[in-house]
């Protein structure tokens, strides 16, 4: 499995990190991100909804596991899996009927992989100082092979 890392300075950084990777997802797309608490998962889909022009603001979805926000083509579909107790609770959900149509970001979405071929991994680590964020990108599946090389392209000056 390819990874890579990037670091993020400021919350300005993490708006541009997502502003160039949201150009290359599409409709079916899982994102799963993991992490330190309060690193920045619930941020960097805010990040995401702004650069793919949704009016709607995000929060943080932790009551609610999921919401969704709409987008030109379908919806950004964020989910939180913090207290979601395993699989079972998370196949009764039924979310997996809305992924055709929606980019979906699973925060503390690691104990759910083994429901997904195809996902984009992104893991997101406090670093020094109040702002910098370490970001470890990885995926497994056939369907991200490409686009991760083009997803390392584009973040090639953030790289560590
Ligand atoms: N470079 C940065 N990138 C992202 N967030 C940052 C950065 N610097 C500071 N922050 C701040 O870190 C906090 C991240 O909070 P956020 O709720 O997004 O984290 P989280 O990982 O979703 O937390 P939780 O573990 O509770 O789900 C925000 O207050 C944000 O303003
Ligand atoms: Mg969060």
């Amino acid at each position: 499995m390819d990874k890579f890392s990037i670091r993020s300075n400021s919350l300005a950084e993490t708006d541009q990190i997502a502003a160039l990777i949201s150009p290359l997802l599409k409709l079916d797309d899982i994102i799963i991100l993991e992490g330190d608490l309060g690193g920045g998962k619930t941020h960097f889909v805010k990040a995401f909804s702004k650069a793919l022009a949704t009016n709607s603001p995000v929060t943080s979805p932790t009551f609610a596991i999921a919401n969704f926000y709409p987008i030109q083509t379908g919806n950004i579909l964020h989910i939180d899996a913090y207290r979601l107790s395993g699989i079972p609770e998370y196949r009764d959900l039924g979310l997996d009927e809305y992924y055709y149509d929606s980019i979906t970001f699973i925060e503390w979405g690691k104990k759910l992989t083994t429901e997904f071929r195809d996902y984009l991994f992104l893991q997101i680590h406090l670093g020094k100082g109040e702002t910098e964020r370490i970001l470890e990108l990885s995926y497994e599946g056939k369907r991200w092979a490409n686009r991760f090389e083009e997803i390392q392209e584009k973040l090639a000056t953030f790289k560590i």
